[in-house]
């Protein structure tokens, strides 16, 4: 562990015995020295369980990590991703300038441009009808076939952007269960619709196998030579969309510098653009540039991601918290806890360094999380009464033009009170006073009023957006990015593989393979078992 952390435990054990409240009194300056505002976010981290010390402890952690220069190499186009052996770029997506994208600037502004004048040609012609289905109507739905980062984030970006009644529906399906496809289809018309299908490697069994079943649909539907005017696709492996019948001008590309679960900037976000407009893409583009510019230049103490980031380091590497709970409240951000999980748990979820060294820290915690008030209604209860601390992340949006005042405040104030409900708690004084306003006698009362106790001191986050648009949609995504890299460096791992992912796959192509084999091979006796449930053995 790097003396940064080591530090930033022992000071996080020494604050264990603080009360978050009354660090308030004791540090006036506490408010202003953990909020700020950015790109139209606010955010708050002065609920954490951090005395101002042990603040400055964990924003030391990130000062000496080697963050500014791991930052630098990012942006210059060094191949950061060293098990890949790939430059991470996707900021240089957001980036139509060039400004920043230094070293491999003039190349990489190239293809940006031309991916992204692609896309808005092809986008502007479907929107005006230029270009139509086989038979001459309009496209009136999408279907979105992908998986991972190239399902999540723009069916987050999508529900939260789409308008109430659009002009272009968008059906996303992600998993090879049949019934999410069947559901996407059941009612349209396959003269309106275009399907896409979009995987980065173009060998995704679950997109590839979806995207098959809808070109049947097509084909019954449309007949075959008609049937490809409504596929198209989008694949960093554009060479490898022929074999499945999508016509070359109807495959749009990314390069292998954008990886998976930082792919929504990219052409992954085609679906989008046609169904909510190239501007939209723009000002979501436009956003995210404005917090990237922020992480690179606001001094680590008073950089949002950085702020998020020490947080969840203080939690998890200081004080061996294990899980964060993630709750927007915002219906139209409903789905932010799924997107995180990928974003954050598929990049820091590893155990060696980038050497194949094993680290001697934790890692991501534990992601997870519903919409507010819901979740209030759900899993709330074992947040503020277990012995067992969850840090929270609150999200949510000042004003909301589809809301009317009473309930946009009826929602903030649910909100607000419960980051306030969490830190204070309600201790048992209050609660045996409650219960004697109740007319409950002694006894009832001693029963009762430790079973009210809520013992408070959870520690808690806020990010308020001034309202929901593109602009802020992308600064919030931007915000999450750069905390997981700040993140992934401090514990001195690589953010930008997934090896983990791969033993599952194998081992679902090797079962596959056992329900059609004469012999199959073999298996510990509980997997064997069900394996032979499916033969039907
Ligand atoms: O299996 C994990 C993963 O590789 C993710 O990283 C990725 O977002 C997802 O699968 C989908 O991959 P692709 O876009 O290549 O289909």
């Amino acid at each position: 562990m790097s003396h940064a952390l080591d530090t930033l435990k022992t000071q996080a054990q020494a604050d264990a015995g603080i009360r978050i409240v009354d660090q308030f009194p004791a540090d006036p300056d506490r408010l202003a020295r953990m909020s700020l505002q950015t790109c139209g976010l606010y955010v708050d981290v002065s609920k954490q369980s951090w005395s101002k010390t042990g603040f400055e402890a964990a924003v030391a952690a990130f000062e000496q990590s080697g963050l500014a220069e791991a930052r630098d190499k990012m942006w210059t186009g060094k191949a950061i991703n060293v098990s890949e052996d790939r430059a991470v770029l996707h900021v240089a997506l957001r980036d139509s300038d060039g400004e920043n994208v230094r070293l491999r600037g003039p190349e990489i502004a190239h293809d940006v441009k031309s991916a992204r004048d692609a896309m808005r040609d092809y986008a502007g012609a479907i929107r005006s009808g230029l270009i139509t289905g086989a038979t001459g109507k309009p496209f009136r739905t999408i279907v979105h076939i992908g998986i991972g980062g190239s399902d999540l984030g723009p069916r987050l970006v999508f529900q939260a952007l789409s308008p109430l009644q659009p002009q272009i529906d968008v059906r996303f399906v992600a998993n090879v269960d049949g019934s999410e496809l069947a559901l996407a289809l059941a009612g349209l018309d396959a003269a309106e619709t275009l399907v896409i299908a979009v995987s980065k490697t173009f060998t995704t069994q679950e997109t590839l196998a979806n995207f098959l079943a809808a070109r049947d649909w097509l084909v019954r539907n449309l007949g075959e030579t008609a049937a490809s005017a409504h596929m198209a696709a989008v694949s960093a492996a554009p060479d490898k969309t022929g074999a499945y019948g999508i016509a070359p001008d109807r495959v749009f590309g990314f390069k292998d510098w954008v990886g998976g679960r930082y792919s929504l900037w990219s052409a992954v976000s085609l679906s989008l653009i046609v169904a909510l407009g190239f501007d939209v893409y723009e000002r979501l583009l436009d956003g995210a540039h404005g917090m990237d510019q922020h992480f690179l230049t606001a001094p680590l103490a008073e950089n949002a991601p950085v702020l998020l980031a020490a947080a969840q380091i203080y939690n998890r590497i200081g004080l061996d918290r294990p899980s964060r709970a993630v709750i927007p409240y915002v219906h139209r951000l409903r789905r932010l806890a799924a997107f995180l999980q990928q974003l954050e748990m598929e990049s820091n979820g590893k155990r060696t360094s980038p050497q194949g060294a094993l680290l001697d820290t934790k890692t991501c915690p534990v992601v997870f999380g519903d919409e507010g008030t819901n979740a209030q209604h759900a899993f709330f209860q074992m947040l503020h009464q277990s012995e067992d601390v969850v840090p929270l992340e609150f999200i949510a949006v000042q004003k909301n033009a589809e809301a009317s005042d009473d309930m946009q405040k009826k929602l903030l104030s649910n909100v607000i009170a419960q980051g306030e409900a969490f830190m204070v708690g309600k201790s048992l004084e209050t609660a045996e006073a409650e219960c004697r306003g109740l007319r409950m006698d002694d006894d009832r009362t001693a029963r009762i009023a430790p079973q009210k106790v809520c013992p408070g001191n959870k520690p808690s986050s806020l990010v308020l957006l001034d309202e929901l648009t593109p602009e802020t949609l992308g600064a919030l995504l931007a915000l999450y990015e750069h905390k997981t890299f700040a993140e992934g460096i401090v514990m001195g791992l690589n953010s930008f593989d997934q090896w983990g992912v791969e033993l599952g796959k194998t081992l679902a192509s090797a079962v596959l393979k056992d329900f059609a084999a004469a012999e199959p091979a073999a298996h510990d006796p509980s997997t064997a078992a069900l394996i032979a449930r499916v033969r039907g053995d």
